[in-house]
């Protein structure tokens, strides 16, 4: 089978696809034939070694598919050959097969294609669970959404309106912030050239009253000033390479919520929300609600979708066709 294989770390263009054994499943474990595979931000980081937890060399890159299980091993309960499923993991989605721990997959809400299931699972359970586990969205709030042209930001950008949120949208550019006014923002604010905090001021009068914010640096302590009194400030990821510090004065005086969560360690600690997630997840996606993906690439072309994500220029969500 062929695979994007990372074999030194470095830039994505150091990517080389190879012909590689198909993968055997062991004890609790499905091969899954890979029908689409989403492209993360982390992605690029674990293939440059700048993620907090190091992948050694060689392997193949890639950690969120959607697909068909083509065979099981001993032990295994829960899907079975022929089962659509989607799933996570370090590393390994960027190839016609992957192996994985049958724990790792889950259903594919019904309705979405692999291209949307494959680009849904990671950004919109974060989204989700940013705005209403964390963020304690109520309808009518203002929410401001740091990087909303991205993948987290669009979803945030999605639900946040279908759940009767205010969204303002702030990306790099006029262009950007077009693209999130289509999915449902109502204003915006291009937070490169235009004072932040001013403008989310100006916008809401009294201030936001939830701030998503998968970007960090200078941008964090801004949009925390302008949050209302009781505001909640959502710390999501660190896109831009800064983890912002913030005075904590600013908490006292504003009243402010400040909180974070990981994705990948929610289960453990609110299996409740994470419940609820699935199945409101559900009805938004029955409603019509479907992940934005600008772009599909073949696995020749997994150098550039990862290039797209590190020059800023993704909207939405890139995927990756190992068809192509
Ligand atoms: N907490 C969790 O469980 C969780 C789950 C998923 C993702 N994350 C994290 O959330 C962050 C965003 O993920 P994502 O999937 O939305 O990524 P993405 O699609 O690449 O979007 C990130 C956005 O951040 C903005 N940005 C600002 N400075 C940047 C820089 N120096 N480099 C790259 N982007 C920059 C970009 O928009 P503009 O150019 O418009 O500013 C970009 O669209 C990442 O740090 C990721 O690891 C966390």
């Amino acid at each position: 089978m062929r695979a994007v294989r990372c074999e030194t770390h470095g830039e994505p263009e150091s990517l080389t696809v190879r012909e590689l054994p198909e993968p055997v499943a062991g004890t609790g474990q499905a091969v899954v034939r890979v029908d689409a595979a989403a492209v993360n931000y982390p992605d690029a980081l674990i293939v440059a070694d700048r993620y907090q937890v190091s992948a050694p060399t060689p392997f193949t890159a890639g950690s969120e598919f959607a697909g068909t299980v083509l065979s099981v091993g001993p032990g295994v309960e829960n899907v079975a050959p022929g089962d659509t499923v989607m799933g996570a993991s370090f590393t390994g989605a960027f190839a016609e097969q992957i192996v994985v721990s049958e724990a790792t997959l889950s259903p594919i809400p019904h309705g979405l294609s692999m291209i949307d299931a494959a680009a849904f699972g990671v950004t919109y359970r974060t989204a989700y669970h940013a705005l209403v586990t964390i963020g304690e969205m109520r309808p009518g709030d203002w929410v401001t959404v740091l990087g909303a042209a991205g993948g987290v930001g669009t979803a945030c950008v999605d639900i946040a309106t279908r759940l009767g949120g205010r969204v303002i949208a702030a990306a790099s550019s006029r262009e950007r912030i077009e693209f999130c006014r289509r999915l449902g923002a109502v204003e915006g604010i291009s937070y490169q050239s235009e004072n932040l905090k001013e403008r989310i001021k100006t916008i809401t009068g009294s201030g936001a009253d939830i701030v998503i914010d998968p970007v960090g640096g200078a941008h964090a302590e801004q949009a925390i000033r302008a949050t209302a009194w009781g505001g909640r400030y959502v710390c999501v990821g660190f896109a831009n390479g800064e983890i912002p510090r913030i005075p904590m004065n600013l908490v006292l005086l504003k009243g402010a919520i400040l909180r974070g969560f990981e994705i990948r360690t929610l289960a453990d600690h609110r299996p409740d929300a994470v419940a609820e997630a699935t199945v409101e997840l559900a009805r938004l996606i029955s409603e019509g609600m479907r992940p934005h993906v600008s772009e599909v690439f073949g696995l020749d072309d997994a150098p550039r979708a990862l290039g797209l994500i590190q020059n800023r220029a993704v909207r939405g969500k890139v995927v990756i066709d190992p068809t192509m």
